[in-house]
Formats: structure tokens, sequence, C-alpha cells
């Protein structure tokens, strides 16, 4: 079995949403192990401050991009391709939140979800991947996922529907690379709960009901006590990406059992059940 340094101990990573959270905690991993990894962040700031503190024997580059803007994406790839070469690992890492009653949900916040999370991979996929599917040698594309991409859970509908989407494209995508036979291993990462800034950022309401949404907030914090760092998540997203897991999953107990309860809801033709809090399901209702 590969180990982590043997596949992803050189070479030019390119991670978005890298200026903080699991993106930075991958970032971090990957230079220790060797590689060049370009911090690409809509916080330009927070980009340079990862960039200029990742530790040896790799080092970071700060870019400043909104994933929302395909354009700007594209002018990332070109910008890679010509002044640091071919993109071995991509990790299509941006995400956010949203909390609230689906009907409360204002449009901008539904859209900026879809924007970010479901479009900004794809953007992602278009920029770089037609050279990543002729370049030499193996490379790999990471898609964030999440728990909730195998959960269905209300208060945070924009951003389940965006993570089963996305979901659904890195299935996608890894089957037409098998199509085309081309030398690059796609995975689906599904974290369960990381220490991030992903709640306190996360959209809320202006309009109906203004404290479901923040009590779902504050409930959502709670997730912390089972969350593990984005250190310890980068070390595992890596590890399972090196043995050439599909789905790498930050923790197996909590991740595997919610993909477990979703096949087996499906396959029994079960209404969906309340999903409370710290994705425990409540099947007695
Ligand atoms: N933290 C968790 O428990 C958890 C669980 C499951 C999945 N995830 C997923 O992990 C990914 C990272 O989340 P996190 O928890 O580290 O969040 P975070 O809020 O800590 O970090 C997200 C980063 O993305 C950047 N970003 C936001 N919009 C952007 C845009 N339009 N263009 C470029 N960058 C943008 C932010 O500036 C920030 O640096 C997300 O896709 C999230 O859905 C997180």
């Amino acid at each position: 079995m590969a180990t982590q340094q043997e596949v992803f101990g050189h070479g030019l990573a390119v991670i978005t949403g890298a200026g903080a959270g699991i993106g930075e905690g991958l970032a971090r991993h990957l230079a220790g192990l060797g590689m060049t990894v370009v911090v690409a962040d809509i916080d330009e700031a927070a980009a340079r401050r990862v960039a200029g503190d990742l530790p040896a024997p790799g080092r970071g580059i700060p870019y400043a991009v909104d994933v929302r803007d395909g354009d700007a994406v594209a002018g990332l790839a070109r910008w890679v391709r010509s002044e640091l070469g071919p993109v071995r690992l991509l990790i299509a890492n941006a995400g956010l939140q949203q909390f609230g009653h689906l009907w409360d949900t204002p449009v901008a916040g539904w859209q900026r979800v879809m924007e970010v999370n479901v479009n900004g991979v794809f953007h992602c996929a278009r920029a770089f991947l037609p050279d990543m599917l002729v370049d030499p040698g193996r490379s790999h594309v990471l898609v964030m996922a999440s728990i909730g991409s195998v959960v269905s859970m209300p208060m945070q509908s924009s951003y389940i529907v965006s993570k089963h989407a996305v979901l659904a494209l890195a299935e996608c995508l890894h089957q037409e690379i098998g199509l085309v036979g081309a030398d690059v291993n796609v995975a689906a990462v599904l974290p369960g709960a990381v220490l991030s800034d992903i709640f306190s950022s996360a959209g809320g309401v202006e309009h109906g009901d203004v404290d479901a949404a923040e009590r779902h907030r504050r409930d959502m914090f709670s997730v912390r006590e089972r969350a593990i760092s984005p250190a310890e998540a980068g070390e595992t997203i890596v590890e399972q990406a090196a043995q050439g897991e599909f789905y790498i999953v930050t923790q197996p107990d909590m991740v595997l059992g919610a993909m477990r309860s979703r096949a087996e809801q499906l396959a029994e033709r079960r209404s969906p059940a309340v999903f409370r809090s710290r994705f425990v399901p409540q099947n007695d209702e």
C-alpha cells in the first residue's frame, strides 16, 4: 500500500478555501510532506497568512480567488500552469453553511451556498481537469463533500442539497475519468465534524423565524464536542487519499454510521425521521 510520502511527498497542490479550517489543515499537512501548496481563498489576507506559515520542506503560495467566478478559477488554473507547472493534487474544498427554515432562507443565501459549494467545484473541474487528464503521471482530485451528503437534516436545507449534489458530482466525475481511462484519481471527502469557522460564518435569516435559525446555529456549535482538529482531519484525509479510497471519511464511526442509516432508510422506504442534533438519527418518530 502506497504511503502518504510516496504519493503526496512532492509536486504541486491547489486547495480552494485553504485560508482556514479543513483547507488550512490540508495545506499544512501536505506542505509538511513536501508539496508546494497554492493556498487559494476569497479572503486574500487569510491566504497570505496560511501560505506564509506552511511547514518545510514544502512551501505555500497565496492566491485570491472567488470560486463562484468561473473565469477567475480558469485564470487561477492558467496562472498555476504557466508559473508553477502541472497540478498533482486539486482539492475543491471551499464551502459554506446557511441556517434557517427553507421557506425563510433568503434567495441570496440559497444562491451563495449553491454557487460556492456546487458551482465552485464545477468551475474547478472545468478549469483544471483538461490539463490533468493528459499530464504524464497520476494526479488526484479531492472533492469536499460532507456527512451532510448522506443525511438529510432540517434547518440547513440549502447546505444539505448542495452537499448531496457535490457527492453526486464526485461520483459522476469518477466514472467519467474511468470512461476516458485517464490517470486521475477522483475521491469524495466526507468530514464528520471538524473545528472550523463554518458555523459562525454561516448565513442566517432576516425575516420569518430568525430565532429558530439562530437556535440551530447554537445546536450545531454543540457538534464541536465531537469535532477533531483541522490538523487531524488533514492527516486522515491525505492518508486515505494515498490509499486510493473513493469515500474518504474523517470519523468512520460517525460518517459510516450515517451512510448505513441512509442506505437502510432508502432500501426500507422509511420516511425521513427528524434529525435533531449531534448527527444522531431519531428513529422513533
Ligand atoms: N467543519 C466541518 O465540520 C465540516 C464537515 C463537513 C464538511 N465540511 C466541508 O469542508 C469544507 C471546508 O469547510 P471548513 O469547515 O473548513 O470551513 P471554514 O469556514 O473554516 O473555511 C472555509 C474557507 O473557504 C473560504 N471561502 C468561502 N467562500 C469562498 C469562495 N467563494 N471562494 C474561495 N474561498 C471561499 C473561506 O474564506 C474560508 O477560508 C467545506 O466545503 C465544508 O462544507 C466541513
